[in-house]
């Protein structure tokens, strides 16, 4: 089982948990989390929802196998109905507070989708990244908008254009997490505030919550598929084909002939 879930205590937690490939996210993954978060959005028990990862990963993105053999709009099929597409679509329209427990590395889509959660804890071991520029990509769920929003377009240029690593200390630093636990406390913390919202009032909570997202929900969507567009065509670029190889020979990549 790649998608673990489970409801406990008004808590739909969403765990991801392939650690051999440490996290990476297939398709099928996608769609789990899509379904899940649609089924906690209809389950009145559930307050809020928690997504965490396994101790040292939280996930190391998208499949890069999946990249290469089934990328979004293959075979003439609608990118935008695509899974991940569709966990991007669930997580946006996800009017219940979601809490994040970073538990280690968290890499491309593991790092863009902390930026649609509304509280983020990050383990002190962890290392975020999106190096999506560095793969012949280009930047996802909208993080070509809301990160050079949060921290300035020079700290923005490291991160997505440098696909430059960075510290969860840095990651509060820039407004992507709320704060840094000791790595063996992440998820229970996040879990501790997660369960507050089982005192809070819920109508009221997810009044604010999409109160909170409305100024931006329209250009969200639009940004969202704007960078979709592109990052289907770069996925069959060259520069993209080399990207993938030299990752599973372990080498370097060389772009010196484009
Ligand atoms: N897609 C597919 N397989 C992946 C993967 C990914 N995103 N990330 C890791 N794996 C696989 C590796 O190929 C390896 O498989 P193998 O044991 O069959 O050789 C296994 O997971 C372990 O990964 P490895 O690279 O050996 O672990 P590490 O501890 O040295 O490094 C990472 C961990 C996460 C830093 C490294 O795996 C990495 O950089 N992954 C790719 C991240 C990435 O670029 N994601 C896409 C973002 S858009």
């Amino acid at each position: 089982m790649t998608i673990k879930t489970a409801t406990l205590n008004g808590v739909a937690t969403i765990e991801i948990a392939r650690p051999e490939k440490k996290n990476a996210l297939t398709l099928a993954m996608y769609q789990a989390m899509a379904d899940a978060l649609h089924a906690a959005a209809a389950d009145q028990a559930v307050r809020a929802v928690l997504i965490t990862g396994q101790p040292g990963i939280f996930t190391s993105g998208n499949d890069i196998e999946d990249f290469m053999a089934r990328p979004p709009g293959q075979g003439g099929s609608n990118a935008e109905d695509s899974p991940v597409f569709q966990f991007m679509r669930a997580l946006l329209a996800c009017d219940k507070p979601v809490v994040a427990a970073v538990t280690g590395g968290a890499i491309g889509i593991g790092t863009t989708m902390l930026l649609h959660c509304d509280f983020v804890f990050v383990s002190d071991e962890a290392r975020l990244a999106m190096p999506f520029v560095a793969l012949g990509l280009v930047p996802e769920f909208a993080s070509s908008l809301l990160v050079p929003q949060l921290m300035g377009h020079r700290r923005a240029a490291e991160k997505l254009l440098l696909g430059d690593p960075f510290t969860p200390e840095q990651a509060v630093d820039c407004g992507i997490a709320t704060a840094v636990l000791p790595a063996g406390e992440v998820v229970n913390h996040a879990r501790r505030v997660a369960e507050r919202f089982n005192h809070l009032p819920p109508s009221a909570v997810q009044a604010a919550k999409k109160l909170l997202r409305a100024p931006q929900r329209e250009q969200v969507l639009a940004t969202i598929r704007t960078e979709g567009e592109l990052f289907a065509q770069r996925l069959r670029s060259p520069e993209a084909m080399e990207a993938f190889q030299a990752f599973f020979q372990k080498r370097k990549p060389d772009f010196s002939k484009f």
